[in-house]
């Protein structure tokens, strides 16, 4: 499994590259990692200049800069902008689209995201796509074009044990095999932790032969790394503290307990993989309350600095 830096912090980024260069396969940024490198920097080097400098660390491997428009043509433009402006300077960008930009259920713009991914696809732009928490939302990502797929573990698990009424440290480790309440593994219909949804997200890959790489994120420890390696995911982005802890003391994991997904979820997949799903079929196969709340956060996060950078409003 290739490894990527979780990070907009030059802090955190060109140490990865400098002593771990076997390692360092990308960076992945959001709003909210963009936000966190704005409030440190405090303005000694201006934001497009900062990002600049990361394309340059990170030369040779992919960086994805997301979106923060949550709506077409809108999302398009600003895809296209970021890309145009970016990747002349070393040639490794990619664009984070949301799988779904809807804030809420009500929003009529669920389709969106997958509608932005083909039409940057077809632009020849790479395209990552985010904020993926269900195997039915990778598939539609996938057949769309995106080259990287990225289910949030970790936020499944905060969902999960927040379900359980468990209080929790981010970073304390979640059973991959889920959690017993009342006699049954509480699950999020069916995914019992985030690893069982990167595995669930590899098979659907495997199953449709999409060339897409399903990029494991949200990621909160060793272990949790080392099983997503184990459930077959070639790509996994990790934050700086959990890289640190990964290196100091590597996790081994031999094999994993996971459920197959049920046939009527695959019914429903090849359905759509063949074409065959009607508009409110796909929309309904997009929705995901995790989806919508991580929407949320990433437009709470948006700093007006990285908005100007294609364009926008300062
Ligand atoms: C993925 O690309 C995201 O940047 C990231 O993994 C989100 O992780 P979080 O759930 O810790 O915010």
């Amino acid at each position: 499994m290739k490894v990527f830096i979780d990070s907009a912090e030059l802090m955190e980024i060109t140490p990865f590259y400098l002593y771990h260069q076997k390692m360092a396969a990308g960076v992945t940024t959001n709003p909210s990692l963009i936000k966190k490198a704005v409030d440190a920097r405090k303005g000694d080097m201006r934001l497009g200049e900062y990002i600049e400098q990361i394309l340059r660390v990170a030369e040779g491997t992919p960086v994805s800069l997301e979106v923060t428009e949550t709506a077409m043509p809108k999302m398009v433009i600003q895809g296209k902008a970021l890309y145009e402006r970016f990747n002349p300077i070393a040639g490794n960008v990619n664009i984070k689209i949301p799988v779904n930009p809807a804030l809420t259920p009500e929003d009529d713009s669920h389709l969106d995201g997958i509608r932005a991914i083909e039409d940057l696809v077809g632009l020849g732009i790479p395209v990552n796509c985010t904020l993926v928490f269900s195997p039915e939302q990778a598939m539609l990502a996938a057949q769309a074009g995106a080259s990287f797929i990225s289910p949030f573990a970790g936020r499944v698990d905060d969902d999960l044990r927040k379900r359980l009424g468990a209080p929790f440290d981010k970073t304390e480790y979640y059973s991959s095999a889920g959690r017993r309440s009342d006699g049954h593994v509480v699950s999020d219909n069916g995914i019992v932790s985030g690893v069982h949804l990167v595995y669930a997200c590899v098979q659907v890959m495997e199953r449709f032969g999409y060339d897409a790489q399903i990029l494991a994120a949200s990621l909160r420890n060793p272990r949790q790394v080392a099983e997503v390696e184990v459930a077959g995911a070639p790509l996994a982005t990790i934050p700086y503290g959990a890289l640190l802890q990964m290196i100091d003391d590597p996790v081994q994991v031999s094999s994993l307990s996971l459920p197959t997904l049920d046939e009527r979820r695959w019914a429903i997949m090849h359905h759509a993989h063949a074409g065959e799903a009607d508009e409110a079929e796909v929309q309904n196969m997009l929705q995901h309350p995790k989806t919508y709340e991580g929407m949320g956060n990433f437009t709470r996060d948006i700093v007006p600095e990285y908005v100007a950078l294609t364009g926008g409003p300062e």
